[in-house]
């Protein structure tokens, strides 16, 4: 693939908001490695949508070794970290744009919280089916859409420091791209394992306890997205 650069250096205004999704996602990704059903990935080529400094994809490696990964991203600052990191495993990360050079190259693809940022799910899920090779699976996780009762304020202050727009999604606008685009789609409720910490600044996004509880258990998806043939 070509090495393209982006314009974006970082996704957050503030390199502290992009260091913090590192601690702070550390648990939830656990959770999502946990439930995937393909375990053996020995054999596996692995792609990681909007992978961030590449901390996702390197604990799915020290979980389930797999042959071959890609992580991409719009932002140059974190893809730059994400190599830096992940200089000795089998990853290579590249700019999100050069992916339309490729077809049928990956097994499994995840996102952590990423679709609820891209500007047109269809044409994410026309792009995710033309990289997958067929029966391909496609793990998506997101709690931000408009079925998630806290979702306008989390978007008015998401939006304060987001470089980029943030749309209005609803959990069936994502299903909906992808069985438009030839997918079988599955989802179920997240449900973090284990303990939740409670932190010092939750109040923006989580007024009690009880909102930070009932989030996890409820409101953040994960959806299974199989490219039919
Ligand atoms: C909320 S962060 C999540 C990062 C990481 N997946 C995680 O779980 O910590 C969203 C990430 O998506 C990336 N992103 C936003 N829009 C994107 C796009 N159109 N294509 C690829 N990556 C994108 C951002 O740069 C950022 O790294």
């Amino acid at each position: 693939m070509a090495n393209t650069t982006t314009n974006l250096k970082t996704w957050t205004t503030s390199q502290e908001e992009e260091d913090r999704m590192v601690t702070g996602h550390m648990h939830h990704w656990r959770t999502m490695i946990e439930k995937v059903q393909e375990k053996d990935l020995r054999s596996k080529t692995i792609l990681d949508f909007g992978c961030n400094q590449g901390g996702f994809i390197q604990m799915l490696y020290h979980t389930y070794p797999f042959k071959k990964a890609v992580g991409v991203d719009i932002a140059a600052a974190s893809l730059a970290q994400a190599a830096r990191i992940n200089a000795h495993l089998p990853i290579d990360f590249y700019p999100a744009a050069d992916l339309d050079l490729l077809n049928d190259v990956f097994d499994v693809a995840f996102s952590h919280e990423v679709i609820y940022l891209l500007p047109d799910l269809n044409a994410h899920a026309k792009l995710i089916r033309s990289v997958l090779k067929d029966n391909g699976v496609y793990y998506a996780a997101t709690g931000c859409h408009i079925d998630n009762p806290a979702w306008p304020e989390w978007h008015k202050a998401i939006s304060e420091y987001s470089n980029i727009p943030v749309p209005n999604y609803s959990l069936d606008d994502y299903a909906a791209a992808f069985a438009n685009n030839g997918f079988r789609v599955e989802a179920q409720q997240f449900k973090s394992n284990g303990f939740i910490v409670a932190e010092p600044d939750d109040k923006v996004y989580y007024p009690k306890l009880i909102d930070k509880l009932n989030y996890y258990n409820q409101y953040k998806i994960l959806f299974r997205f199989t490219k039919g043939v």
